[in-house]
């Protein structure tokens, strides 16, 4: 395989654009592709069955794309699917990453607070991370089953993401967390509200970064690197409302050069 070959990257809708702009940053010679099942989101809410699903079909499309690597932009399909789909195609896998590892350096108390899907929260996989790299610590979940569909909808500010934000983050602030994993990568279109919440003294780590740091090692370790004398060219799939995701697009990346298509796996 090419080491020209496209990086493709995945979630549910617009959250994984958070992932890409940190991989654009540190990769800008890479090709990608990325696919937002924007026609299905939210996929938090769904059964561990479906999610599963969808993420073979989407896993499939990047098969069909001859991808070198495949990066889950969705902590989601990671907590339910990576093990499954491990092996099973003839590209890397490359899952979000926890930010636990983060989280812990950063913490003073250890104590961790994580908001994510219900899915999520619900598989546990942040809480067994933390219990396998330091037992003492404790943790807090919460899952905010409204912020998709809100942040989905371009509502990223003002009333209604403000009160579920209060709902979900306040008793965090009562119990002393000290540091906060955002745990769905759609979480950091809101931060500025999440932060007014918490107060400017709780760490707020966003695992995007950490995430396009593993698959860069892998890439390096594997001589797999695009040629750093291109600048890569972007692909941004979804199978539903391309307008609506290339404006929440553009409050993240420069969107230049960028090419939006619709995509539809179903057929
Ligand atoms: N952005 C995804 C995640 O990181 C999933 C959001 C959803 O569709 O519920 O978990």
């Amino acid at each position: 395989m090419s080491n020209n070959a496209p990086i493709g990257i995945f979630d549910s809708g617009i959250g994984g654009l958070t992932v890409v702009k940190e991989i654009r940053k540190i990769m800008p010679q890479e090709n990608l592709i990325y696919f937002g099942d924007t026609a299905r989101a939210p996929y938090g809410s769904r059964s561990p069955a479906q999610i599963i699903e969808f993420m073979h079909q989407i896993l499939k499309f990047f098969s069909e794309q001859n991808v070198k690597m495949a990066i889950f932009a969705c902590n989601t399909m990671t907590a339910l699917g990576l093990n499954q789909a491990k092996e099973k195609y003839p590209f890397q896998l490359i899952g979000m990453s926890t930010g636990v590892e983060q989280a812990l350096s950063r913490s003073v108390n250890k104590n961790i607070g994580v908001i994510a899907t219900q899915a999520t929260i619900a598989s546990g996989s942040h809480g067994n991370d933390i219990k396998n790299t330091a037992p003492k610590a404790r943790i807090f979940p919460q899952a905010c089953p409204k912020f998709v569909p809100l942040i989905e909808n371009e509502v990223i500010n003002g009333a209604e993401i403000s009160e579920s934000v209060c709902e979900y983050l306040t008793p965090m602030k009562d119990v002393g967390v000290d540091t906060l994993i955002l745990g769905c990568t759609h979480y950091p279109f809101i931060n500025e509200s999440i932060r007014s919440i918490v107060g400017p003294d709780v760490n707020i780590v966003n695992p995007a970064s950490d995430t396009a740091a593993a698959a860069y090692n892998v890439l390096v370790r594997k001589g797999q690197l695009a040629d750093d004398k291109q600048q890569g060219r972007v692909r941004l799939c979804f199978s539903a409302g391309v307008d609506k995701a290339k404006r929440m697009a553009d409050l993240v990346m420069d969107t230049t050069n960028v090419e939006f298509e619709l995509v539809n796996l179903e057929v």
